[in-house]
């Protein structure tokens, strides 16, 4: 096989029985612009976890070093139901990897590519469990950055009630405000631009509404089949989430309500101010546009005695960068 079909320009795929930083490869379950992810056996713990191997280029990237190295801790101290929990991060031979839960199922690309508009119930679900993600993430003072369907694992359900259980992956781990601020080089893959906030593209600093933008265009295009904006290239793209509105999603979904489209219209809003100051505020002012039903005020159940923030010392992961 030609050496560059591999995962990153230039190297050959990992084999089924390599072994790194001690995982064992079983097989390789996707590929994105900047990272392979293979299901891997954890030889110290005998369990199956996601290992992903970052390209090398960005290993020598040095701002993505900082970021991601900072990021994975951020990210793998919060304990959230619908945050993939990452075990591991390190670099080894020069490449940084992470080693985090296996998810077994699709991710909503997938789903989306497969399905097309997906039922509101549906979309209501998996959007709700994203946006508690989102919103715990942002408490600890992290912003995700690179919300996109891509990133969004769905894994089957426990019941009626609860079809698919929803994770979120991959906290700080995007090139595009490196890119979008002119820092890589022309040529390289940047993934898609079908979800980047205003404020992203223009340089500005980004706090967790660049999120609520992001899951805005995500939960837009499960409903609609199609993201909010499509252009012909990347520049008009651009341009487009600067300075256009986003067409009324009752357009292609004439079955919902035209309050709907206010919805869309804050969450897609330009200037983060003009937005919803949470994800979960957006969502249940969907749901409330598109079902008449509120949940917004329904506080979560107190079950224990609020805990010291943090995990505990044995769950820490640990960090080899
Ligand atoms: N924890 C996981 N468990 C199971 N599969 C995973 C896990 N993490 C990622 N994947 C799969 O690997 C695929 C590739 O992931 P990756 O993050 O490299 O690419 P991406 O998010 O699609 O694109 P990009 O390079 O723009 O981030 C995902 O789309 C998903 O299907
Ligand atoms: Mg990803």
């Amino acid at each position: 096989m030609a050496r560059d079909s591999g995962p990153f320009p230039g190297t050959a795929p990992e084999p089924a029985g390599r072994r790194i930083a001690g995982y064992r490869i079983e097989e390789e379950v996707g590929r994105g612009g900047m990272a392979v992810v293979y299901r891997a056996r954890d030889l110290r713990l005998g369990r199956t976890v996601a290992l992903k191997l970052l390209a090398p280029e960005l290993t020598r990237n040095d701002t993505f070093r900082r970021r991601f190295t900072h990021e994975s801790r951020v990210a793998a101290a919060i304990d959230h139901p619908h945050i993939v929990p990452v075990y591991e991060a390190g670099e080894t031979d020069g490449v940084l990897y992470i080693a985090m839960r296996y998810v077994a199922g699709r991710d909503l690309r997938h789903l989306l590519d497969r399905e097309g508009p997906l039922p509101l119930a549906t979309v209501l679900r998996i959007a709700a469990q994203v946006a508690s993600a989102l919103d715990a993430a942002h408490d600890h003072g992290l912003v995700h950055r690179d919300v996109k369907p891509g990133n969004i694992l769905v894994a089957q359900g426990t019941d009626s009630d609860h079809p698919e259980h929803v994770y979120l992956t991959d906290f700080g781990l995007t090139k595009k405000s490196l890119s979008l601020s002119g820092f890589t080089t022309a040529g390289q893959i940047v993934g898609t631009l079908d979800y980047v906030a205003p404020e992203q593209i223009s340089g500005k600093p980004v706090d967790g509404r660049c999120d609520v933008y992001g899951l805005g265009c995500v939960v837009y295009e499960a409903l609609a089949g199609r993201p909010p904006f499509r252009r012909e290239d990347d520049m008009a793209l651009l341009w487009a989430h600067q300075y256009d509105e986003p067409p009324p999603l009752t357009g292609q979904r004439p079955d919902l309500d035209a309050s709907v489209d206010r919805v869309f219209a804050k969450a897609l809003a330009k200037d983060p101010d003009d937005r919803y100051g949470s994800c979960l505020a957006f969502v249940s002012a969907l749901r409330a546009a598109a079902t008449g039903v509120s949940r917004s005020g329904r506080p979560a159940t107190q079950v224990a005695a609020p805990e010291v923030p943090g995990p505990p010392k044995w769950a820490r992961p640990v960090f080899r960068c």
